[in-house]
């Protein structure tokens, strides 16, 4: 059963990292990420060439990490590394929160299009993208080890293409 949260979100720091990785190994067991991929993926979020948003979502009553989620810009792409939420709050809203949170950094990055993968098998998460917009564009084969599961990539434009990249300004 999903309880209502009040969970704060802020953007991820270091410290954050262990009880993130608690969470990734609840939630991911077959392909958890390493503390070094975290580290590495922080090393790129603070400071004027920044190309990641890292954010958790913190419970204020105890300091409990209850969700995370992370995306990487590059160019005028972003993409969506990792989303989750604690299982004992599924359902409230978190998720649409914390996605929420990533759309308005890829804007802030300037970047026009969100591109993401997500198990085949995961309707879940799948039915979460397509709330916000996001539209199947194709598979991965093989794409996450082990299991050999595939990815569906799915996109979401965020930004219109601005004018010195649209094709009739370059005709006449
Ligand atoms: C996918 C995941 C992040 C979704 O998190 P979540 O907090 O449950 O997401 P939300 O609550 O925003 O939305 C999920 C459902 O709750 C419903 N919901 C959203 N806001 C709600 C609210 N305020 N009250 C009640 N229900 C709500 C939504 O309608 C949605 O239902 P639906 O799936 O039938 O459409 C979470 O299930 C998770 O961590 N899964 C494991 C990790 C994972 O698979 N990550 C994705 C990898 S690609």
């Amino acid at each position: 059963m999903s309880t209502a949260t009040a969970a704060v979100l802020r953007e991820m720091r270091w410290w954050d990292i262990e009880p993130v990785l608690e969470l990734e190994h609840a939630l991911f067991p077959d392909d958890a990420w390493s503390p070094g991929m975290f580290w590495s993926e922080l090393a790129h979020a603070r400071g004027p060439g920044a190309t990641r948003r890292y954010v958790v979502a913190e419970d204020p009553a105890t300091g409990r990490i209850v969700g995370y989620a992370g995306l990487a810009a590059l160019g005028d792409l972003a993409d969506v590394q990792t989303i989750a939420v604690s299982r004992d709050q599924w359902g409230g809203g978190l998720g649409s929160e914390l996605l929420t949170d990533l759309l308005k950094h890829a804007t802030a990055f300037e970047c026009a299009t969100v591109l993401l993968e997500v198990r085949v098998d995961n309707t879940r998460a799948q039915k979460l993208y397509e709330r916000f917009g996001f539209e199947p564009i194709g598979f991965r084969r093989g794409y996450y080890q082990p299991g050999n599961v595939d990815a569906l990539v799915m996109r979401l434009h965020v930004q219109e293409p601005g004018p010195a990249s649209a094709e009739e300004t370059e005709t006449d």
